[in-house]
């Protein structure tokens, strides 16, 4: 077993993120270890492209919230991410809102990527905010996670052109080409960077 940080990764969605960070790790390009992948929805795909990979998996009980975890359920997460000796939590299109006492169980170790340039288009569907808002430029960003949503320290971004007849679905789709190569880089420079 080698000391590389120890990161559980949350995902509520296709885990397309997920899979980029670990084809990274495998690559050698990131020096890091998934030890968990964790769901607030037992069916996302996320979780099946982890078994897939062999990586231990773990789904979160159901929140009466739409948008974030009851206090007992984000109690629970934390004893889950401790049980596993996680160090770093990795926000990969997880769409609930953390709290505490979550983030004080990991001062400066959550780790977010958004679909836009923040602080522009914050919160859900941005690739759909870039369009309506006419922008030729959008992008992703990768942050640290606060009390505030979508507004904690930026560790790096990556801009994506938007084009005329763009839909949602291609933008999207640029814009996450770019978060696969972002993501890995940026969490390179936050490990650095706490060590
Ligand atoms: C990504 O585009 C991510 O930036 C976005 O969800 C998608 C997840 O895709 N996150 C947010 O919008 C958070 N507000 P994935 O499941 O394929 O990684």
């Amino acid at each position: 077993m080698n000391s590389f940080p120890r990161l559980a990764v949350l995902g509520s969605g296709k885990g397309s993120n997920f899979v980029a960070l670990q084809e990274a790790i495998a690559a050698g390009r990131l020096e890091a270890r998934i030890v968990l992948v964790v769901s607030d929805l037992p069916d996302a795909t996320i979780l099946a492209r982890a078994r897939t990979m062999n990586l231990p998996v773990a789904t979160l009980p159901p929140s009466p919230f739409r948008t974030k975890l009851s206090p007992e359920g984000e109690l629970a997460l934390v004893e889950l991410l401790r049980k596993n000796e996680v160090e770093w939590v990795v926000l990969a299109g997880y769409m609930r809102v953390v709290k505490e006492p979550l983030l004080s169980a990991f001062p400066n170790r959550v780790i977010n990527i958004h679909p836009s340039l923040l602080p522009a288009f914050k919160g859900l569907r941005a690739w759909e905010q870039a369009i309506a808002a006419g922008v030729k430029e959008t992008g992703c960003t990768v942050h640290y996670v606060n009390q505030d949503i979508d507004a904690g320290e930026i560790i790096a971004q990556r801009r994506v052109p938007v084009l005329p007849d763009d839909t949602p679905e291609t933008l999207h789709a640029r814009i996450q080409i770019a978060e696969h190569e972002l993501f890995p880089e940026a969490l390179a420079k936050a490990f650095r960077a706490a060590s």
